[in-house]
């Protein structure tokens, strides 16, 4: 199979220029001007800018959570990923508490194997480690999975204690690996919960009153702080606030190797998306996600910490749940239940919302069509910086000679009002979309995944032949 993208505008986090591309098989073969060469299909990229494709390094997709699973598993979530330019997402295989993250591993790969549409990795999330498993950690990273996701958040779920962290970051630390940390202090959380609920207070509002940006502040210095001490190289997932943004920037100053990354829903929607309407007071739980979306002017502070690098990529954490589930009159049951399971309960609201689709072209137009993002950085935080932290690069994240020929061919004049009801804006399982009515102007036309064409025209034109990217650890990177 050989592909030919002809006259197109490439620009990567580098790079910005006009040339053809030449795909064989999986690889692009070459770059060059006017490029004579027999092609198996030709793309017309006149007008168009040319990216790598995507990278989101955050989605959970068939995760078990909340008392229910995540609406889309490996088959949908891929599919959407494919639409909105995204050809490659890291998901997070998690360990049952008690059990061996190889067997969490095992898990993950059967969710994934034959269904995923779009190449795909896991970070790994402990839920325990005694010092007896602490083994494990390298033999996930001998299978390719070099991050770790931690939390300090969801106490007697998902959450750690601060023993369990040092060791496994220290660990962590000596195998060359990554350590990922959602960082709130869910135990102080708790306590302010059990406050509210105590009041009465119990509408999806009070998920954001109980989740103050201090208790996100201290989880990102403190995590820092063991990280140091441990000798790791620290990620921050989901950045959500001014407050611990200023954590991750003193830390950088002083050296430390820390990133972070922050999401779409930080940087376009806010925390009046939980007041509902008068006529359903109960819609704010579809942006029952944690961290909670916070008061807007967070959002120009997290947009200069993008333009400035003090965050360093952009991922979605895409879990969605539907919102119209069991509830409804005259419905059966869905097999998975979604967001009214904590209608009468912020509580036990299925914590997360729908993105995966919308990320590149909600952070071409945010960024770049409104003048907050150059267009390499706009590659770099949407692909190239989660390949290059993540251990992909240059097999994902760029477009050289050499690369996975995943290629997303972009229509700058195209614009799109994001909806559940534009079919070309929504593959996702999610009832709703968490950008409803946002305007974009720019939109993924063709997409490619190591030379497959995936999406053109609107359609999908390859269903499955994702694969596992076994993923290299930090110290190989800098060889
Ligand atoms: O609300 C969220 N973020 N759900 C997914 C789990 C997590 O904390 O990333
Ligand atoms: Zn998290
Ligand atoms: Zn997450």
């Amino acid at each position: 199979m050989s592909v030919i993208i002809k006259n197109g505008r490439i620009v990567t986090a580098v790079d910005d220029y006009f040339a053809d591309i030449y795909v064989e098989n999986e690889t692009i073969t070459r770059i060059g001007v006017d490029l004579a060469l027999p092609a198996d299909h030709t793309i017309d990229a006149t007008g168009k800018l040319v990216f790598p494709g995507g990278i989101d390094p955050h989605t959970h997709f068939d995760m078990p959570f909340g008392g229910t699973t995540s609406a889309d598993d490996f088959e949908s979530g891929t599919i959407a990923a494919a639409f909105g330019g995204t050809t490659t997402v890291i998901d997070f295989a998690i360990q049952t508490k008690g059990e061996s993250t190889l067997k969490g591993l095992d898990v993950w790969h059967g969710k994934a194997a034959d269904k995923a549409t779009i190449d795909y990795s896991f970070h790994m999330i402990v839920t325990d480690m005694p010092e007896s498993r602490l083994f494990e950690l390298r033999t996930l990273a001998d299978s390719g999975v070099t991050s770790y996701k931690l939390f300090m958040a969801y106490p007697g779920v998902l959450y750690v204690d601060d023993g369990t962290l040092y060791r496994t970051f220290r660990q962590a630390g000596l195998n060359g690996t990554r350590i990922c940390m959602h960082a709130e202090n869910g135990i102080v959380i708790d306590e302010i919960i059990k406050e509210a609920i105590r009041d009465g207070k119990l509408t999806p509002e009070y998920h954001a009153k109980t989740r103050p940006t201090r208790m996100e502040a201290e989880g990102v210095h403190r995590s820092i702080a063991i990280a140091e001490v441990a000798e790791v190289p620290l990620y921050i997932v989901h950045l959500s606030s001014a407050d611990a943004l200023e954590q991750v920037k003193l830390a950088r100053m002083r050296g430390v190797d820390v990133q972070a990354e922050t999401c779409p829903q930080y940087l376009f929607l806010d925390s009046s998306m939980y007041d509902g309407t008068e006529a359903e007071p109960f819609a704010g739980a579809k942006w029952v996600m944690t961290p909670a979306l916070r008061e807007k002017w967070n959002q120009a502070v997290l947009w200069q910490g993008l333009k400035q690098h003090h965050l360093s990529a952009v991922a979605t954490d895409h879990c969605p749940f539907c919102y119209n589930g069991q509830w409804r009159p005259g419905q059966p049951a869905p097999a998975r239940p979604g967001k009214e399971l904590g209608r009468n309960d912020f509580t036990k609201i299925p914590n997360g919302a729908p993105g995966v689709e919308n990320r590149m072209a909600l952070m071409y137009h945010g960024g770049v069509v409104e003048g907050r993002l150059s267009l390499n950085r706009f590659v770099e935080l949407t692909s190239t910086s989660a390949a290059k932290t993540f251990g992909m690069f240059p097999k994902k994240g760029t477009i050289a000679v050499g690369s996975d020929a995943d290629i997303v061919i972009f229509d700058p004049n195209r614009t799109e009002t994001i909806s559940v009801n534009n079919p070309r804006t929504h593959h996702m399982r999610a009832d709703y979309s968490a950008f409803e009515g946002f305007e974009v102007k720019g939109y993924p036309d063709t997409v490619l995944s190591r030379g497959r064409i995936l999406v053109a025209n609107g359609e999908l034109k390859t269903r499955g032949g994702g694969q596992f990217i076994r993923r290299v650890r930090c110290e190989e990177l800098l060889r």
